[in-house]
Order: C-alpha cells, then structure tokens, then sequence
C-alpha cells in the first residue's frame, strides 16, 4: 500500500504516520524527519536544509524531490511507503507521479489531515520531542508518562527549533498558499480522502484504517 499523508503543519501527519507505520509496517518517509537528521549530522544537504527551514520556508523542490527519488528506490519501499510532508508543491506531486510510473506503481491513497488553522498554533507550541527515537508528544494532548521525559528510552524531551511563534507564523503561511492546488490536484485524480484530524488521535487513526482497509 503507498500512502500519502497531507496536512498544514501541526495538523498530526508524524503521530498519525507513527500508528499507521505500527500497524501495517510500511516505511515512514518524512522529508522534514530527512532534512532534521541531515542538520543533525552537519551534511551539505543539512546546511542546506537548514537555511530554509529556520525561516518555515520550503526548501527549493529539486532537492526535495531528490531525496524523495533517492529513498523511494530503496528495497524497504517494494512493499509499500507513507509519505509525510511530501509532496508539499504541485511541481513535487508531478514529479512524484512521473517517478511512480517510471517504476510502474502508484498511489493509493493521499490522506489529507483536516484540522481548523486556529488550533494549529497551539499544537505546535505544545509539541516536546524526542531528540533520540523521535517520539512525538503534547503538553496537555498528548503527555508523556513523567513531565518532560520520553517514555520509550528515558531521553529529555526536547521543543523543535521551528516550532517557535515568529517561525510557526511564516510556516503556516506558506503551506497554506501551497495546500489548495495540492488539493484539486490529487481531487482530479480521485484518490484523495479528507480525514477529520480535529478529534483524539486514536479515532483520527481509526479514521484512517476505515477509509484504507475499505
Ligand atoms: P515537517 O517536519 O514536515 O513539518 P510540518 O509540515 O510543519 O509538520 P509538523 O511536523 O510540524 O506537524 P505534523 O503534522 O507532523 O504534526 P505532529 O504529528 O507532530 O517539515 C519541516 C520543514 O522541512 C518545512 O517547514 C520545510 O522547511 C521542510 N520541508 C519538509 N518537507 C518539505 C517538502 N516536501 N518540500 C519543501 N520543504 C519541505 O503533531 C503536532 C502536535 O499536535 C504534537 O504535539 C502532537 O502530539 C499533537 N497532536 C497530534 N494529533 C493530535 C490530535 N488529534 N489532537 C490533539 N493534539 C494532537
Ligand atoms: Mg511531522
Ligand atoms: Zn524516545
């Protein structure tokens, strides 16, 4: 199964690709967990990365969709992929699409997370993550067991560097101006799925499986 989860940032896309990738084991792809690891280990494309990401811009579409190419050639994706956070453009989506048919596949289904834009910004504020599995929390919604530390391995949960007001703002702008002719896009193709993300996050995920499983 090939899947695409879409959504403006905030909106569940990593909680919701964590329970689908449990559940039918097919590799979680986030260009923004991608970018977030290149900074990590200092790479040129993390340098990169890093000079967009810091203003909530989007980082140019050629390197995106060069790591998505790069990623979806690997022997873990022959059994299906999520795609999170990608394609965030029309130009990726397109080339998405020419690259899916080069290697005679498709897409299944495209997800996309609907959560009203002004409980984004809460969200984001109150996001902690895990600097060493990844998990993602929430200070109210989504608490770990103790305040403050991981509950899969003990690590120090951590806030993410743009989830800071001034550049949550500028992130939420410019995926607003993207995500409507994303939408008509993948709606001509008739794969698109509105998920109602404005609820708990098990009947988000409950959701999901119905509209994928039918
Ligand atoms: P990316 O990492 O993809 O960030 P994003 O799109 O802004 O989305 P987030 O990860 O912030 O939100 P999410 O939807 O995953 O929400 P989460 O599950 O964490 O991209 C980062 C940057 O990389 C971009 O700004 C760009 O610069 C670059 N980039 C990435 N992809 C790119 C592309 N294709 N092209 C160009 N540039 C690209 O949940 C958020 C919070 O809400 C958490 O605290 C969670 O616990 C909580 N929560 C989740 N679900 C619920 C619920 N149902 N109810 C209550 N709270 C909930
Ligand atoms: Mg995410
Ligand atoms: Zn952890």
């Amino acid at each position: 199964m090939n899947l695409i989860l879409m959504g403006l940032p905030g909106a569940g896309k990593g909680t919701q690709a964590e329970k689908i990738n449990e559940a039918y084991h097919i590799p979680h792809i986030s260009t923004g967990d991608m970018f977030r690891l290149a900074i990590k280990e200092g790479t040129e494309l993390g340098q990169k990365a890093k000079e967009y990401m810091d203003q909530g811009a989007l980082v140019p579409d050629d390197v995106t969709i060069g790591i998505v190419k790069e990623r979806l050639g690997r022997d873990d994706c022959k059994n299906g992929f999520l795609l999170d956070g990608f394609p965030r453009t029309v130009a990726q989506a397109k080339s998405l699409q020419a690259l899916l048919e080069e290697m005679d596949d498709s897409i299944d289904y495209v997800l996309h997370v609907d959560v009203p834009e002004e409980d984004l910004v809460e969200r984001l504020a109150g996001r902690r993550i895990c600097p060493t599995c990844g998990a993602t929390y929430h200070v109210t919604h989504n608490p770990p067991q103790k305040e403050g530390i991981c509950d899969n391995d003990g690590s120090k949960l951590m806030q993410r560097e743009d989830d800071q007001a001034e550049t949550v703002k500028n992130r939420l702008n410019v995926n607003l101006e993207q995500m409507k002719p994303l939408l008509d896009f993948y709606h001509d193709k008739g794969n698109l799925v509105k998920i109602d993300g404005d609820q708990e996050i098990d009947h988000v995920f409950k959701d999901i499986q119905s509209a994928i499983e039918y």
